[in-house]
């Protein structure tokens, strides 16, 4: 099982997951765990570099779970792989911290990732916090806080990988090889929105939820936008950029039958309604069992708790395995740190009077 490479990826817990996530990034994770040792975050302390009202904090835990129980439902394996909460894992703060000197502030500020989220968070640009300039920095303590070798992001993200291997390499040539330098993974494809547009969003409001229900999807879908020039269904349509299709191309298994209505579409040959009605089919088959996932987690009491409580409990035994490295690497285990411990030691001390 240590021999296995690791992965770690995962989202700042900003609601639930829809199809557009699962085509993105879930299905990838789900195939990727077998072969790997999977580290999924949940990104809670990344979410307060833009939204960090006492309002948004507390909408935090809520997100997590139904995060979480939408990974599980689609077949992240908590057996298999580790799903943690970033806040957590003091690890993190620590490694960020020390990653802050092994980067200049020009390169982080020359993102274009860095501007475009505060742009989406309505920040100007000579106003950015430390902590958002910081981002990619603690992205980094993520990564390699697991010693990951593979990081699956979206090409928004790309570039806090490459960040993230910049700083491996110049902690490893300044103190010793501790990190290996993480290679990217660029996730598949964005799935267009019902409405058309060219991505699925929460925050459009074209998006089917995987946790929708059977008559949610099915609203939804006989919604969709189409070929918007066919008026009656004797007329040519278009297949292409057309979502109905591009949804039963990604998640109806019968391939040929498939090719076949596209065939009836262009020629005229079949109206909208039998196009929808089998995509509505299609999507109840898919999402079938992963309701069934969703009602089992969600069934037991505490029971997504406990997953993410456990995944937790791993990563901080990893974490601190790595910063022993660090620390030794770096040389600050010397008298400092018996200061440390002793202090450490005095306040668990006083804790323990304290309770007692
Ligand atoms: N930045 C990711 C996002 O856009 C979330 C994230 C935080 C992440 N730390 C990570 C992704 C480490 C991959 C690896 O939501």
């Amino acid at each position: 099982m240590s021999e296995r490479r690791r992965i770690l990826t995962g989202d700042r817990p900003t609601g639930r997951m829809h199809l557009g996530h699962y085509v993105g990034s879930l299905r990838n994770r789900v195939r990727l765990q077998d072969e790997y040792e999977c580290f999924f975050i949940i990104a809670d302390l990344h979410m307060l570099t833009t939204k960090n009202s006492p309002q948004d904090i507390s909408a935090v835990a809520d997100n997590a779970r139904g995060m979480v129980l939408d990974y599980l439902s689609v077949g992240i394996d908590p057996a298999k792989s580790t799903i943690f909460l970033q806040s957590a894992v003091h690890e993190t703060y620590e490694l960020a911290l020390l990653f802050g000197n092994l980067v200049t502030v020009p390169r982080l500020a020359r993102l274009p990732s860095i501007k475009e989220m505060a742009r989406a968070a309505l920040i100007d640009e000579d106003t950015i916090p430390f902590g958002l300039l910081g981002y990619p920095v603690l992205q980094a303590a993520d990564i390699l806080l697991p010693r990951a070798h593979l990081v699956p992001v979206g090409k928004d993200n790309q570039s806090h990988v490459e960040i993230t291997r910049e700083i491996a390499r110049r902690f490893n040539n300044l103190y010793g090889d501790v990190f290996p330098e993480p290679a990217d993974l660029v996730e598949g494809d964005t799935l267009p929105g019902t409405d058309g547009q060219a991505k699925m969003s929460k925050s459009i409001g074209n998006a089917i939820f995987l946790s929708d229900d059977p008559a949610t999807v099915r609203k939804k879908v006989f919604s969709m936008y189409t070929d918007p020039n066919r008026i009656r269904s004797d007329i040519p349509g278009t297949v292409e950029g057309n979502p109905v299709f591009t949804y039963l191309d990604h998640f109806d298994p019968n391939v040929a039958a498939v090719a076949e209505l596209k065939t009836r579409y262009r020629a005229g040959r079949v109206g909208d309604v039998e196009v929808k009605e089998r995509l509505a089919t299609v999507l109840q088959d898919f999402l079938a069992p992963i309701r069934e996932r969703a009602e089992y987690y969600a069934g037991q009491s505490g029971l997504v708790d406990e997953v993410i409580y456990q995944g937790t409990l791993r990563m901080r035994e990893v974490g601190a395995e790595t910063l022993r490295q660090v620390e030794k690497a770096m040389g600050i285990t010397g008298s400092f740190n018996r200061i440390a411990r002793k202090a450490e030691d005095r306040a668990k001390r006083l804790a323990a009077q304290g309770a007692g």
